[in-house]
């Protein structure tokens, strides 16, 4: 594959200046390890502290290993607190997060001391779209079971009745928040024969409606969902949004699709709902305190889980690396950062 910086052998020294005399060069942490080309790039342009074990650091552990940054470049799953902001060396300008979702980050903290935070929107809609359409087609086609059968030796050869799951042409999908990734969403589901449903603060413009049917209020959406995917930050206000009440209002039988973020559910409730049926399946590829998801989820026969994958390809991973430097490439030289959120 060729990236931006092949050819170019990560270099952590100092450059000289054309006087002779040396000018120190930028300092950017990267708190967990991404992909090649990504840390070439990052040590081609700046002294690059790597963490080649991949080793996840607790926000102390960041803010000790930031001694001498100017800048960080965060992954979803770091927790930066208000203490470990706090403890950041008073260098570091920007916190560039390689991920869309701040929720790890206390945002409020990082205003309060000045320091600019970015995401990297845009580039993983496409490869998020896609899992949560393989979430929609491995609940309702019961994937997990038919896989499991086949690498246990269970399955007995074809019968009439096996594994029989939802037809998803002429069913109704729901999408909470129509974002870009919802939008995504939207139309992938459309080639299944799906009539979308959504609700977003905003009624989207026509051409971006597609034809979508807008609901001003989500509650009153739910009752129309035979499908509901959720594409909604993760909020103080949005935890555990999907609670019993509102899994109530949806369809018997309705299936449930997270590709948000796991707070956003109440575990205990949807748990309870699929072992009654309530909910006839489940796909999630995120949860409530990952990796240490609730148990309960693992149990059930009508859950198709997935360990965060949502942007997990070479390419969009790539992108998202870039995205960040470029953010960082931006704030160091004084630019206004593209994707700033702080
Ligand atoms: C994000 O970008 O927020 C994802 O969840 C990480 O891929």
């Amino acid at each position: 594959m060729t990236s931006p910086a092949e050819g170019i052998t990560p270099d952590a020294s100092n450059a000289g200046s054309n006087d002779g005399s040396a000018v120190r060069r930028p300092v950017v942490l990267l708190t967990r390890r991404l992909p090649e080309a990504v840390e070439a790039r990052a040590s081609r342009d700046y002294t690059a502290i790597l963490n080649p074990s991949d080793a996840a650091l607790d926000g102390a552990a960041i803010a000790r290993r930031a001694a001498g940054a100017d800048a960080v470049l965060c992954c979803a799953g770091d927790r930066l607190d208000a203490a470990a902001i706090a403890a950041l060396p008073a260098a570091v300008k920007v916190l560039a997060t390689f991920s869309v979702g701040t929720d790890h980050i206390d945002l409020d903290a990082a205003r309060a001391r000045g320091l600019t935070v970015t995401n990297t929107p845009d580039v993983l809609t496409d490869a998020t779209a896609d899992i949560a359409l393989l979430l929609i087609l491995g609940a309702a086609r019961r994937a997990s079971e038919g896989e499991r059968m086949i690498r246990a030796d269970s399955w007995t050869g074809w019968t009439p009745t096996q594994l029989m799951g939802t037809h998803l042409g002429g069913k109704r999908l729901g999408i909470v928040g129509m974002g870009r990734i919802g939008q995504a969403v939207a139309r992938r589901a459309r080639a299944f024969g799906m009539t979308i449903h959504y609700s977003n603060r905003k009624r989207l413009p026509p051409e971006l409606e597609e034809g979508a049917i807008h609901h001003a209020d989500p509650e009153a959406m739910l009752a129309v969902c035979d499908v509901l995917s959720l594409h909604f930050p993760a909020t103080a206000e949005t935890r555990h949004w999907l609670n019993a009440e509102r899994i109530e209002k949806l369809p018997p039988g309705a299936i449930l699709i997270n590709t948000a973020r796991g707070s956003v559910v109440d575990d205990t409730a949807v748990i309870d709902a699929l072992r009654r049926g309530r909910l006839a399946a489940a796909g999630l590829d995120v949860f409530e305190n990952e990796p240490k998801l609730n148990p309960g989820y693992r149990g059930l026969a009508n859950t198709f889980l997935l360990p965060h994958l949502g942007s997990a390809t070479v390419e969009t991973r790539n992108a998202m690396g870039f995205r960040a430097l470029d953010n960082i490439d931006a704030v160091l030289a004084g630019r206004p950062a593209p994707d700033r959120v702080v």
